[in-house]
This record gives C-alpha cells, sequence and structure tokens, in this order.
C-alpha cells in the first residue's frame, strides 16, 4: 500500500514527457480504474513516467510494471528503488561542486562528467545492479538538469552527446521527490527492453498506457530519437498488431500519439491502424516544428479498447 505524504513526479526532464497532459489524460482513464478494479498498471514506453507517478499517487493499484527501451534510464529506475540514499549522496556532491564554481569551471565539470559517463558506458553491465550504478544515476539526474533544453539524448554510437546548458541556477533535484519516486518503485517491475516484452505481464485486470515516440506530423517537428533505436512508421504498425492482440486478453488499453489531421487533413494513418477502437482528440499545448513559430494548441490522439 502507498501512502505518500509528497506526491512523486518525474525526477528527469523527458521529451514527450505527458506532465501538461495528465488532466486530459486523465479523463479518458477507464472506468475499473475509478472503481478499484484494476489489479496491474503496464506502461510499456516509461520514459520519465508522469504517468505513472499520477497513477501512484492518485490510484491506489497493487502491481505496477515499466519498461522503457532505453537501458541508461531503467538504470536509473532501478538504482532509485533498491538505494535511493546513496544516489542522494551522490547528487548532494556533485551539487555542492556545481554551485561552488564559477560559470566556466561549471561547463568544465559538465563535460568532464560528459566525458566519464560516455567513456564508462562499455563497462556497464546493464543487467546486474553494482555500485557503479549508484554514480551513474547521480550523473544522468545531474547531466539532465544542466544541459542545453534537459534532454537526454544517445548518439548513433551510444554518447550523451548534448551540449552543456549555461543556466545561472538550475534545480538539479529534489531529495524528498527522489525519497517519494523510491517508494512507489518498491512496488514496480522495472523492464529494460522492446514494448513486447511487456506481453507477458498482460493479464485482463491489467491497465495498459502506451506512451511511444509520436509519429512525426511535419518533417522538422519531432524528436523521435530517444536512444539509437528510432522509431518510424513500421514500428507504429507493429504497436498497432500488438495493441491488437492486446485487445483479446481482455485487459484496458490506452494509447497516445500525435494527429496528423493538424497538417494534413488526409492523412488517415492512425484512423486504419486502430479501425475498430476508440479514437478520441485531446488539446495540448505544442509546438508544430521546431523552429515553434506555429506555437499553440495542437490535437493529440488519446485511442482507447474500451
Ligand atoms: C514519448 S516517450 C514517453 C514519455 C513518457 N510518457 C513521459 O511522460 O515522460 C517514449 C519512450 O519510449 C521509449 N522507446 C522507444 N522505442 C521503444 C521500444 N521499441 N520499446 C520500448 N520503449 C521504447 C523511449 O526510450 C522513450 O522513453
Amino acid at each position: 500500500m502507498r501512502l505518500l505524504a509528497t506526491k512523486p513526479r518525474p525526477f528527469l526532464k523527458w521529451a514527450g514527457g505527458k506532465t501538461r497532459l495528465l488532466e486530459q489524460l486523465a479523463r479518458h482513464l477507464p472506468r475499473e480504474m475509478k472503481q478499484g478494479r484494476i489489479r496491474r498498471y503496464i506502461e510499456p514506453f516509461v520514459g520519465g513516467g508522469a504517468m505513472l507517478f499520477y497513477m501512484a499517487s492518485v490510484y491506489q493499484v497493487p502491481e505496477l510494471v515499466i519498461c522503457d527501451v532505453n537501458d541508461e534510464l531503467t538504470l536509473c529506475y532501478r538504482t532509485l528503488r533498491d538505494d535511493v540514499e546513496a544516489v542522494i549522496d551522490c547528487l548532494d556532491e556533485l551539487h555542492r561542486r556545481y554551485h561552488a564554481a564559477a560559470p566556466a569551471e561549471r561547463e568544465q565539470m559538465f563535460y568532464a562528467i560528459r566525458e566519464q559517463f560516455n567513456a564508462t558506458r562499455p563497462q556497464i553491465d546493464f543487467r546486474h545492479f553494482s555500485p557503479v550504478w549508484i554514480e551513474r544515476t547521480a550523473q544522468i539526474i545531474f547531466l539532465n538538469h544542466t544541459c542545453f533544453n534537459g534532454l537526454f539524448r544517445l548518439n548513433s554510437r551510444g554518447d550523451f552527446n548534448v551540449p552543456f546548458g549555461k543556466y545561472k541556477n538550475p534545480g538539479i533535484y529534489d531529495t524528498e521527490n527522489l525519497h517519494a519516486v523510491s517508494h512507489v518503485l518498491q512496488d514496480t517491475t522495472i523492464i529494460s527492453g522492446h514494448f513486447t516484452v511487456s506481453e507477458q505481464f498482460v493479464t485482463p485486470d491489467s491497465f495498459v498506457y502506451f506512451d511511444p515516440p509520436y509519429r512525426p506530423i511535419s518533417k522538422t517537428s519531432s524528436f523521435t530519437s530517444y536512444s539509437k533505436l528510432d522509431f518510424n512508421d513500421e514500428d507504429q504498425r507493429q504497436l498497432a498488431h500488438f495493441f491488437r492482440r492486446l485487445h483479446t486478453t481482455g485487459a484496458k488499453l490506452m494509447l497516445s500519439n500525435s494527429d496528423p489531421k493538424n497538417t494534413n487533413p488526409e492523412d488517415d494513418f492512425f484512423e486504419v491502424l486502430y479501425d475498430g477502437f476508440h479514437i478520441h482528440r485531446v488539446l495540448a499545448a505544442r509546438a508544430i516544428n521546431a523552429r515553434g513559430d506555429k506555437r499553440g494548441e495542437i490535437s493529440e490522439l488519446v485511442i482507447t479498447n474500451y
């Protein structure tokens, strides 16, 4: 049973994070969730976990299962679950050094940590916990909050290559939040891998929320490279087949994606893939293209099997 004094929220800034869309998504949750009839919450593309933490603080779902293909991210979740105090000690030290340093030294510190982070990647065993995970988790949280735009982008070699952010006074972590996050993760099964791996956990009383990398709605709009694996139209099709297969289990399913009709009213890519399911449209404040000159509200899709 989770009794939380502080409501947990994402500890990383994550591209495609759902924090601002939570209220709208909440309106589309299955009735069974509010009735307490969902026994397991599964999130195969967890990213920063905005929905996971929302669900954990609002509903008492006994079991949580999260998955992501980004092994650095799942390493963070597992370390925060198993040794949050040690991560906080490491972060305290990074925070102290960073805030004691002059601006030029801060930049040097950022690049030194980025280099160390990349250089140690080949030696990391991502499957079995070891003490090096603690420092790595602290480094990821530090780099994520001090880099440009708070991205976590890996290049084709798997290196973190985002430049320094030049923020005056970045908040790097919040101790109370990390405790609340760790508390939620005690009840959570954390899987590193392709979304299909989550299938073995799906039961008739599960609720599965899919938030895959969005299909780009214009050539310049989207950031879909969270890891060295891109998510293209073929992956979207595979995901739709997976959704259809899980539907037969009786589980409740919800999926978010971009709405191609924002830029091309003729584009019925998702209507075809999710034919027979319910396609809802919600409004999100997002930029349509990378230059941000078409900011405003655009619609996004919420697809459900109930
Ligand atoms: C839109 S983000 C999820 C954002 C999340 N809902 C949040 O609030 O931060 C998509 C996530 O899917 C992950 N991903 C990409 N391809 C994947 C795959 N084939 N299987 C599982 N996860 C994948 C990415 O690493 C990324 O974290």
